[in-house]
């Protein structure tokens, strides 16, 4: 006789809960399939990172322009609000009305005094505290609230919060590590982005992909899939499997990544020619959006990092973007780009950095590819939740690398989550 289906489901979950939960030895090049849609893991990843003593990516400084400039962003499946106040300094809240619990603010950004809650109008500074409550003392001398109501104690919960590297990071922690010391050797990369610079909003764009977090952040360390996958890349010149790039994998999960910029003479018939593979035909209607990288920060590199456990920073071309990547369950990613210039820029800078902008995002020439194998990889991994993944590409160490050739961003990123993790 077959076994009722609730039998069936309880056996399948004690089969995963001894056997499939165990790392597949103690090899760091190899991943189980189990970790992107496992609810449990899930949840405890949420806790251990996102929500526990790390920094968080919330916003691009230059989204918050003035006095009163505010934006509501996300920390995983938390929905917090950025604010600049009157004096200009920044805060992280959350986005939670303190009375019964309603978001606050359901738009992306914008511009105001103060915060009122749609439900009952209670009116909060944009310091999240607690300004005004309609009907506090009644109606017609009668109800209210009570004597003992402080509106002191109810202000929006606050998040630690830095700016640094012309971005706002918090977190929920109330003790979390110095800033400095969590991002460790990012530091210098970060402050590279606002030496002699003022980083000015070009645009934004957002995106959910059907895949786990951990997929994407993978994806974004491994940069041979590039010269393979994207065929534009190495179509124009822009990538090759020999390009130098280096890859520093220095603590707490993160990375670096640097690239020289590719030289071009603009002047030759086609510019792109010497660094394209022989035979390649491809021709773009407008080719400035591959043939003109200006070295604006005067060392001919592209250096970018990826801060554990959401947030990376990119420079393609003339492109600086944020990224938030915001777990939203399991198989669900949403990934939010900041796209921005320098105040120095003039009209010609500004188009030239919007076109190459078509590089990347949703609908760019290249990132559209890994939405796409993301999301089948999502679904092979659930249905092969007991398989595992081969991440042997130049050795199995985690260490530091100067190929573009090799995976030990991926080895990296797993050696800290396990020690994290406990797996
Ligand atoms: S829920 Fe915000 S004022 Fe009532
Ligand atoms: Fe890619």
């Amino acid at each position: 006789m077959q076994a009722p289906l609730t039998d069936m489901r309880s056996s399948r979950q004690s089969a995963r809960d001894t056997a499939s939960l165990r790392w597949p030895g103690d090899a760091q090049s190899r991943v189980p399939a189990w970790i992107y849609s496992d609810p449990e893991i899930f949840a405890r990843e949420m806790q251990v990172f996102h929500h526990g003593p790390t920094w968080n990516l919330v916003a691009a400084e230059c989204e918050l322009p003035v006095a009163g400039s505010w934006k509501r962003s996300s920390i995983a499946d938390k929905s917090v609000l950025v604010t600049r106040d009157q004096n200009g300094e920044i805060h992280v809240m959350e986005n939670r009305c303190t009375h019964r619990g309603i978001a606050l603010c359901w738009k992306h950004r914008g511009q105001s005094r103060s915060i009122v809650c749609p439900y009952h109008n209670w009116t909060f500074d944009l310091k999240g505290a607690l300004k005004g409550v309609p009907f506090e003392h009644g109606t017609k001398g009668a109800g209210g609230m009570p004597e003992s109501f402080d509106k002191a104690q109810h202000g929006l919960r606050k998040l630690a919060v830095t700016v640094r590297g012309a971005a706002v990071w918090a977190s929920f922690s109330d003790n979390p590590p110095a800033f400095e010391d969590y991002v460790g050797p990012v530091l210098p990369v970060m402050d590279r982005i606002t030496t002699n610079r003022r980083p000015k909003l070009l645009g934004t764009s957002r995106q959910v992909i059907d895949c786990n977090w951990k997929l994407w952040m993978e994806n974004a360390r491994d940069g041979y899939h590039a010269t393979l996958l994207h065929t534009f890349l190495p179509a124009f010149g822009l990538l090759q499997p020999d390009t130098p790039m280096g890859q520093i994998t220095p603590h707490e999960g993160h990375v670096i990544t640097g690239q020289y910029l590719p030289v071009r003479d603009k002047t030759a018939a086609d510019p792109t020619a010497a660094a394209r593979p022989a035979g390649s035909r491809f021709l773009l209607n407008d080719m400035d959006v591959v043939t003109t990288a200006h070295d604006e920060f005067g060392d001919n590199q592209n250096i970018g990092f990826q801060l554990f456990p959401g947030a990376m920073y990119r420079q393609h071309l003339n492109i600086p973007s944020y990224r938030q990547i915001i777990p939203r369950g399991p198989r669900r990613t949403e990934v939010q780009w900041t796209i921005f210039g320098d105040e120095s820029d003039d009209e010609e800078m500004t188009l030239l950095r919007l076109k190459q902008a078509n590089l990347v995002g949703p609908a760019g020439f290249v990132l559209v590819e890994d939405s796409e194998v993301l999301a089948k990889i999502q679904a092979s991994v659930e249905s092969y939740p007991e398989s595992v993944q081969v991440t042997e590409m130049g050795g199995s160490d985690a260490g530091k690398t100067q190929r573009l050739v090799a995976e030990n961003g991926i080895r990296a990123f797993y050696t800290y989550y396990r020690a994290a993790m406990g797996l």
